[in-house]
């Protein structure tokens, strides 16, 4: 599916915005695959999909412990919440072959699942994927994210 889109983000509530954006859009079983520099923003933009699936607890950077299961709670507009799996890929160096193995206490089809750092290590786990790549400038608070749907 060739229908990829772009968006300027010029501050992080931006990013986090567009993260409750793209939530709304999301299912469970969902894969989504950020990729961009360190800093970016893919985890501040996970903390706006958290948001925007309604799920239960605060979103830190998981890099110490590869992936953190968050449970669903309640979605902005009071519809239940779907639960977000949210794991790094940097330290894996490109060894996940099946992210059951990460044992997460969370049914993955039941759940959202973000992977920073998954460009190239997870795509095989799900049929199909929402790629959003994040560039930064140097020196600027501006991100632009580029996202598609690859099937
Ligand atoms: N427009 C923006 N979007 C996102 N973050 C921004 C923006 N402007 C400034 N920032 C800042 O940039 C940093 C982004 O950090 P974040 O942890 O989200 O990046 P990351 O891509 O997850 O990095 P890492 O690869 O280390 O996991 C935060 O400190 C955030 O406040
Ligand atoms: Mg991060």
């Amino acid at each position: 599916m060739a229908d990829q889109r772009q968006r300027v983000l010029a501050t992080v509530d931006d990013t986090e915005a567009f993260g409750r954006e793209l939530a709304a859009t999301l299912r469970a079983g969902d894969l989504v695959v950020l990729d961009g520099p360190l800093g970016a923003g893919k985890t501040a933009l996970t903390r706006g999909i958290a948001a925007g699936l309604g799920v239960v607890g605060r979103v830190s950077s998981p890099t110490f412990i590869i992936a953190r299961a968050h449970k669903a709670g309640q979605r902005p507009d009071g519809t239940p919440g779907i639960a977000l799996v949210h794991v790094d890929a940097y330290r894996l160096g490109g060894d996940l072959d099946e992210l059951d193995a990460l044992d997460l206490d969370t049914d993955l089809h039941h759940a959202v699942v973000v992977v920073e750092w998954g460009k190239g290590v997870v795509e095989h786990l799900a049929e199909r994927h929402l790629r959003v790549q994040l560039t930064r400038e140097p020196e600027s608070d501006v991100r632009t994210a580029i996202w598609e749907w690859i099937e």
